[in-house]
This record gives C-alpha cells, structure tokens and sequence, in this order.
C-alpha cells in the first residue's frame, strides 16, 4: 500500500519524486521520505505525515542530486513515525531502500543480523532487508544487483522495493514480488520507477511493467537490463501507457471523489463502450470471448473481491442468477483464500479488484486457479497484477480513480457484471428476446439517467447538512438494492467516520430496529419493482418508532414521498439495472457530510486506496 518512486537521469531528482509522491499519497500518508544521491554520498530525508509534511521538513537542505528514490507510507510493521518512515539505510550508512509490502519472516533475519552486529533503529520489516542486503553485498563481496538478488532469494512475503547504494552513485535497483512496480523508460535515457504509471505518464508513456520474482538494473548510460530471482536475463517488454495526464488533475473540482462521482455518467459510458450493440442486439466481452462456452455450461460461479468491489459482486450475484440462472456464491477474498474452500476445475471465479493489487483478492485468484478454476478479471488498471494473473477478463474502463473511496470504479464494475449476466443469458436461453432487448435499451440509457440523478446534487447537500453531525446510520435496501445499501453504509463510513451498517430492509426487525429513535437516520432504497411493497412497510415500521427516513425513490412516487422525511428521486429503471442510479445519491450524500465534517475526503485516515498488504 505504500507509494514508491525512483528517478535515474539527467534531471533534478527531487522535484520529479515529490511530484510523484503527491501523486501516490492516495496509496497510503502515515509518513513520507526522499533519497538523494549527488557527489557527496546519500542523504536522505523522512517523517511522520503527509507528503506536504516532508516539503516543510526539507525546506533549506541540500536537495541535488540526479538520482533517487521516494516513499509514502501505510504502516504494516511500527507505527507511523520518523524512525519507521522509509527510506530505511543500512547501519553502515551505504545503502537505503523503500519498500511496498511485507517481509513475513523478518523477525528471523533480524535475529540472525542482530548476531551479526548490525544494529537496528526501526520497529519495521523493511529495516531488515535493508540490512541483509548490506550485508551479503560485504560478506559475499558482490555487486548490488547480486546482493539484492541473494537477499530476496531468502526472504517470503510481499515486496516492491528501490534500492541505492552510494559507492554506485550510477545504478538503481528494483524487485518485485506481489506489489507493483512500473519503469518509465524516458526519451533521454532516464529512466523512473512507481508504483503506478500515475507518476510517471507525465514524463513518458513507454513502460515496463516489472513482473513477480524480477530484478531491474537501472545504470547510467546503459538503461535497463531485467533478471528475474533465478539469475536468468529477461528482455524488457516496453508498453505505451493509455493513461493520460488530465485525467489525474482535479478538473476544478474540490477533491478527486467529487470529480469521479461526476465522472460516472461517462466512465459507464466506456465500459460499455464496443460491447453493447443495440443494432445487433447484442453483448459482445472481446476479453472473455474464449470461454463463452464455459460460462454457458457453468454450474457455479464464484466472485472473489474485497469492499466496494465485493459489494459490486454481490450485485452480479442478483445479475448472473436472475438473466443467467446460473448459482453464484460471492466471497470476501480474505476469508476464501483462508478457508481451504471447495473449488475446482468446473468452476469459473470472478476476480473484482478496482486496483488489480489487492493482496487478499490476488491470493484468492492463486488458490482458485491452483485448483484448475477458470479465473474471470474485472479490474480498472490495465497491466495490474490481477489482469495479468488471470486467464481471462474483462477491463472497466472507468479511467484512473483517485479518490480511496470508490465510486466510478463501482458503477463502471456493476455495468460489466451486467453486460456479462446479459450475454450469458442470451446464450444460455434463459432470458427472452424482448427482456434482453429492453434490458440491453435501458442500460445503453444508464448514462443519461446519472447525469438526472447528479442535478438533484444541491438537495443532496441539503439534505447532508441535516444529517451531518449524526453518529450513526442504517442503510436499507431489499433484492438488487440491498448491495446496495452496504455499499452506501460503507461510503460513510469510509470516509466520514461516521458508524453506518448496511442491512436487508426484512432484516431490521430481527434486532436493527432496537436502534431506531429520533436520532436514528435511516437510508431506504424503495424504487418501484421488486418488494417495493414489502419496504414501503419497513419505511412505516421505522417512521413508527421515531425514525427519520431518507429515501431513494422512483421519480414520481407520492406514497414514499408523503412516508418519508426526505425523499431523492431517481429515473424508473428495470430491477437489475438500479444499483447504477440508486448509489449515486449515497456517494454524493457520504461526501458532503464528510466535507461538512471537515473530514479529508480523498484521503480518509487509516485507509489507502490499494490494499496490497494482507
Ligand atoms: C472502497 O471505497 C474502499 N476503498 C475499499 O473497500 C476497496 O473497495 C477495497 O480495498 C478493494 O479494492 P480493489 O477494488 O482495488 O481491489
Ligand atoms: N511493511 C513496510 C512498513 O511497514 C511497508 C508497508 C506497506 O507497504 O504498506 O513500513
């Protein structure tokens, strides 16, 4: 979860990593560091706090240098402070490394370096490979490259890391295993390093993405040579990067969140952009062509993703069951992966990761595929981990997501899941013609209906500055809705800090209702359809306890209008296609109470935007 940048060239390095950082922060803001390699050895500089925080804590110092390497962190291993803020140097001073992951078996190699001599100053795991490193480089009397190699050759866990070492003022190391690492190959010869492309698609669109168990030696005026663990040379494999920069700026708005909500009328637009033809009436998934057949016969499907994106497979769960009648089980990916689950090869699984390096969700992929399962990807990233791991999928297209709590990425995941439960169900024969015609029109109508919804935003606001100062919520919803309502629950949590669960609207009598009093918001999905019926009466039990209701209603709906004590009306949509218009009044409503409570919106405390840690 940390953000790592490197920078090898020509240039000032310092502006290039800072920049870089800012663009990172996203990934994880406990503390920040640089290192800087100029004429007169490695200076480092690193604390607690943001990256803005490391700005201040550099102003006046020495800042030259052509090389370096930069890090923003999410603690896994010591508490957010100076000491543990990355980069970490090795007791001798020569060596300092930045690191993005988890070194499981550390306690052991401290131990055995503590027996050695080398003295630690850090509660981290990062501060000990450092050390190895230093010192196989002594004891073994090889190269960098060599030494990072041995090292990592003993360590288990999770890493992306940068390594420098001042006695070879022209070289830059980097190694990968289960965190991503991205190389910028720039038009001069310079070369940098991140953890994403966002850093680095402002200098360069020709990429390498660095592959698991892969070494890259960066040397001045020699470029980039890769070997993996094993010592074996591997030939660069150079990409142009898609991504371009404007998409990375706020666009006037005042946070990223903001800016991607608003963002979703075209972000659904592209992920069904070439894959929905009304002409032809039908659903053409280019990425999964080649097992429509499997998908046609599969007696199971699961879906695997953790948050937001577990909340969208819970939505593909009513897509695939209802067009396709196929039986789907939907799992959190850290609780799959630990479960030894029943998988095999007659299975198809569902991989949902908005970032594509979700640690939990990747090792979830491992274990189903290592069982002959057929491993289906929904990610955003182009090139991430998850893309490449699977053995087929289906991109969103929702364009970079900023902001850590998900918005466009959830829409844009919830549209391919109904793209696909829509395909399947025509080959399969288990949805007529004129449902999967009406269907396939009112989702190619989605976009329109979201710009509708965004204009009620100035009540919205209104309604926020009611509830800002609650300290609790219920978020409710039956059918299609109620993933619906977790997803709502956990956008104001996330980033509001404010407790809210998300239940089944039949569910709040079996306990939740206890919490009903006057101080009590609840949010209601009732749009017409469905069990519409059913939580008109869960609207009426709550009002009849005090409660105060704010619900999601179908556009012209007086019965929930006269119940409730506020209503946001949303365009009539068919069931399985209100999740795309019934969460957009929940996002924007959890963002202008988190603004109203002064609350960092893009970046929520504790969290970052990719979990790549376990
Ligand atoms: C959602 O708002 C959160 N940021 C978080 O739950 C996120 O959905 C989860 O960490 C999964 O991330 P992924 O989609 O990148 O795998
Ligand atoms: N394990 C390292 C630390 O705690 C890196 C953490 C991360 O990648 O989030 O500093």
């Amino acid at each position: 979860m940390c953000g790592i940048v490197g920078y090898m060239g020509d240039q000032q390095a310092y502006p290039i990593l800072i920049n870089g950082l800012h663009r990172l922060e996203y990934r994880g803001y406990d503390s920040a560091g640089v290192a800087l390699l100029n004429g007169h050895g490695l200076h480092v500089h690193k604390c607690q706090g943001k990256v803005s925080d490391l700005e201040k804590h550099v102003e006046g110092r020495d800042l030259g240098g052509t090389v370096g390497m930069g890090h923003t962190r999410w603690a896994t291993h010591g508490p957010p402070n100076d000491i543990n803020a990355h980069p970490h140097v090795s007791s001798s001073g020569d060596i300092a490394l930045i690191h993005n992951g988890i070194i499981e078996n550390y306690a052991a190699i401290k131990e055995e370096l503590a027996h050695r001599g080398h003295l630690f100053r850090s509660d981290t795991d990062t501060e000990v490979l450092v050390q190895l490193i230093d010192d196989i480089r002594r004891s073994e009397g090889v190269d960098l490259p060599e030494a990072v190699r041995l090292a990592l050759n003993s360590v288990v866990g999770a890493y992306a890391i940068v390594v420098l070492d001042q006695r070879d003022p022209n070289l830059m190391v980097a190694a990968r295993k289960s965190s991503p690492l991205v190389i910028g190959i720039g038009e001069h010869g310079d070369h940098f390093i991140a953890s994403d492309a966002t850093p680095i698609v402002e200098h360069t669109k020709n990429v390498v993405y660095l592959e698991d168990g892969e070494i890259a030696v960066i040397e001045r005026g020699k470029g980039l040579k890769i070997r993996n663990i094993k010592n074996q040379d591997k030939t660069p494999f150079i990409q142009e990067l898609e991504m371009h920069l404007e998409a990375l700026e706020k666009g006037g708005y005042d946070h990223f969140m903001l800016k991607e909500i608003h963002e979703q009328p075209r972000s659904i637009r592209d992920s069904m952009r070439g894959r929905l033809n009304l002409v032809k009436g039908e659903v053409v998934l280019g990425g999964i062509k080649d097992h429509e057949e499997k998908f046609v016969k599969a007696k199971r499907i699961l879906i695997v993703g953790c948050g937001t994106s577990w909340h969208a497979g819970l939505v593909g769960e009513y897509l695939l069951e209802d067009l396709a009648r196929i039986s789907v089980e939907v799992e959190y990916a850290s609780e799959f992966r630990y479960r030894d689950p029943i998988v095999d090869e007659d299975d198809i699984v569902i991989a949902i990761s908005q970032s594509g390096e979700t640690a939990d969700t990747l090792a979830a992929i491992e274990l189903a595929k290592g069982r002959g399962a057929t491993i289906i990807g929904i990610c955003n990233v182009v090139g991430s981990s998850i893309a490449r791991v699977t053995h087929a999928g289906s991109y969103t297209h929702a364009g970079p997501e900023i902001g850590v709590a998900s918005t466009k990425a959830f829409t844009a995941q919830v549209t391919v899941l109904t793209l696909m439960a829509l395909m399947i169900g025509q080959k399969r024969g288990t949805i007529t013609g004129s449902r999967f015609f009406r269907l396939l029109n009112e989702l190619d109508a989605v976009p329109e209906k979201v710009e509708k919804v965004l204009r009620n935003e100035a009540q919205i606001r209104y309604i926020a500055d009611i509830y800002k100062d609650a300290t609790n919520a219920l978020y409710l919803g039956r059918g299609f809705s109620f993933p619906v309502a977790l997803e709502g629950a956990l956008k104001l949590k996330e980033i509001s800090y404010v407790h809210a669960e998300g239940y089944p609207a039949a569910e709040m009598k079996h306990g939740p209702i206890a919490l009903i009093d006057e101080e009590m918001p609840v949010f209601v999905i009732a749009t017409k359809g469905g069990s519409y019926e059913k939580v008109v009466s869960n609207i009426q039990e709550v009002k009849a306890r005090k409660g105060k209701v704010i619900a999601i209603c179908t556009e012209g709906d007086t019965v929930v209008r006269d119940l409730a004590d506020h209503v946001i009306e949303i365009p009539d949509a068919p069931d399985p296609l209100v999740p795309l218009l019934s969460v957009i009044p929940l996002q924007l409503i959890s963002y202008h109470i988190a603004v109203m409570r002064g609350c960092n919106v893009d970046q929520p405390r504790n969290l970052a935007k990719s979990v790549t840690v376990e």
